[in-house]
């Protein structure tokens, strides 16, 4: 099943003096349960096709879809807080907040209730490796791949099963960022999530199932 769907997709910058043309005509099917690379020079567009997957704009032409519901018909805030989770290269924890509250705090958001927020929240640091000393860790006292993978786990914890990537890894040292390769590999391999990941790093790119090139505003599928 297409878990994210984009069809003739363009996309243009309009608040220059002349509009940049970053996407044009970009047409793409994210699977369940793939884990995707898109790679591409700096300025070639690929946050902002992140950014137009987790709803927050909308293109000038073209369609995207998520779970088969057209991206234009969601209320694009509850796509965000619920379906599609993104991470960054700066972490974006809460920095008054220790690690279990950053987990717990977006599920809260949504009305689950503490007890069980608590609970959920556990489970998914202990996921991705992280059960000691969770309540005494705040932002500041973590490492950045332990950082990264509290953002990991909140982006879980959110329920959704569409994880997008824009260089989680681009602060981290090559062994935490293998470390966090690892765990969004699981977490496609295991639990069926949907991973597109941006990276400048050509070898985890080969990680991928199937990888992209951001090219001259168009998305090229390259071979294995
Ligand atoms: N808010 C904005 N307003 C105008 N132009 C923008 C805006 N954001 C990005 N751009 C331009 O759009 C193009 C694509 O930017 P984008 O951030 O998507 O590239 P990228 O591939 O993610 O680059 P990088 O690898 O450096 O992160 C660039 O030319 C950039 O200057
Ligand atoms: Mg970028």
């Amino acid at each position: 099943m297409s878990k994210i769907k984009v069809e003739n997709v363009s996309y243009a910058y309009r608040n220059s003096y002349r509009p940049v043309q970053v996407l044009k005509d970009i047409s793409v099917s994210f699977e369940e349960g793939k884990f995707y690379a898109i790679t591409g020079e700096s300025g070639s567009g690929k946050s902002t096709l992140l950014s137009l997957l987790a709803g927050l704009d909308l293109p000038q032409e073209g369609q995207i879809y998520v779970n088969e519901k057209e991206m234009k018909q969601l209320d694009r805030d509850q796509l965000r807080q619920k379906d599609v989770a993104v991470i960054y290269q700066a972490f974006q924890l809460f920095p008054l907040l220790n690690a279990l509250e950053n987990v717990m705090y977006p599920m809260e958001l949504n009305g689950i209730r503490k007890a069980e927020a608590r609970q959920k929240a556990q489970k998914y640091l202990r996921k991705v490796g992280l059960a000691d000393r969770i309540e005494k860790h705040f932002p500041k006292t973590m490492s950045g791949g332990e950082q990264q993978r509290v953002a990991i786990a909140r982006a879980m914890a959110a329920g959704g099963d569409i994880l997008l990537a824009d260089e989680p890894t681009g602060n981290l040292d090559s062994e935490n960022e293998e470390n966090i390769i690892r765990i969004l590999r699981t977490l496609v391999d295991q639990e069926g999530y949907t991973v597109i990941l941006v990276t400048h790093n050509q070898k985890i790119a080969e990680l991928a199932d199937v990888q992209y090139q951001m090219k001259d505003g168009r998305l090229l599928e390259k071979e294995a």
